[in-house]
């Protein structure tokens, strides 16, 4: 069984003119026209990049904040989700928990608003957000979902930038998901990335008992090494990269955030 992890930061990816356009002769059509609808660059550079990750394997896409990652697994479902410690937009963290209240269950907020200073409480949080999410997406439903039912048990060993945890544990309606394995890793101080790992399905031989898998660690790839073996599907259209190129990078509040911090 094969597991692959990467991540590209796209936060600080300047695409030139070549590389903009022959990533977007490697795309489908209309993955193009979406991409050449987003109003800002930052999220048509995220959208690129996810597309230009496409696997013959189980695999799934996150982005958010700096990075795009992918997670990609054989013989077992897999979930991805990245995010980025943030100060909420408008509101104090106090009144951004109030309204986030119900995505997390009792035990969780617990395990959040004993975390520390206020970073260290919003840092626990988006951990939780992203194993939730992780899980949610593996599972491949949406806002369906009643994320009361999926309840997260941290270990006590701190999440470091060095190495993947994979000793969180997941409660379903209230029972332990032993099948279930749930690799964390930090790519850098504010990116907490949560990969979801299913049972593994029939069509493989064999499998050993995710909890024995060893955690796989993300690669930071270049856009050179993502790219490397990418095959244009199209022609050259150096409209597409006029277009780009008028596109701000962000809204005006997001790139005053990012300056600021
Ligand atoms: C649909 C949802 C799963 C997408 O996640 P997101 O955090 O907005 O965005 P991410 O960057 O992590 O993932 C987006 C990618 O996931 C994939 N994706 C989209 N819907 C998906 C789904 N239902 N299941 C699995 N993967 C999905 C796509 O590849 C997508 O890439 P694209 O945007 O380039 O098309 C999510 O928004 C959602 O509906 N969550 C509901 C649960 C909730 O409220 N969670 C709060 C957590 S506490």
């Amino acid at each position: 069984m094969g597991s692959v992890r990467w991540a590209f930061r796209c936060g600080s990816w300047t695409p030139g003119r070549s590389d903009w356009l022959f990533a977007a002769r490697c795309i489908q059509r209309e993955e193009k026209d979406r991409i050449g609808q987003f109003v800002f660059a930052k999220d048509a550079k995220s959208a690129m990049v996810s597309s230009e990750s496409d696997l013959a394997w189980s695999f799934n896409l996150s982005h958010q904040g700096d990075y795009a990652v992918l997670a990609a697994e054989q013989g077992r479902q897999v979930g991805v989700d990245i995010m980025k410690t943030a100060m909420p937009g408008c509101s104090s963290v106090l009144e951004f928990f109030r309204i986030m209240t119900r995505q997390f269950t009792a035990h969780e907020w617990s395990a959040i608003q004993s975390a520390g200073s206020e970073h260290q409480q919003l840092a626990a949080f988006y951990r939780h957000w992203a194993l939730k999410e992780s899980f949610i997406k593996a599972i491949g439903t949406g806002l369906g979902f009643n994320l009361q039912r999926v309840e997260f048990h941290l270990p006590s060993e701190p999440l470091t930038q060095d190495r993947v945890l994979h000793q969180t544990k997941m409660h379903l309606d209230e029972e332990e998901e032993e099948d279930w394995v749930f690799e964390e890793s930090l790519l850098d101080a504010d990116h907490h990335v949560a990969v979801a790992l299913g049972p593994a399905d029939n069509t493989c031989p064999a499998p050993r008992p995710p909890s024995l898998l060893p955690p796989t660690t993300f690669t930071v790839l270049s856009f050179r090494e993502l790219i490397d073996s990418a095959s244009p599907l199209t022609d050259e259209d150096p409209t597409y990269w006029d277009s780009f190129k008028m596109k701000a990078e962000a809204p005006q509040r997001q790139k005053d955030t990012h300056t600021s911090t």
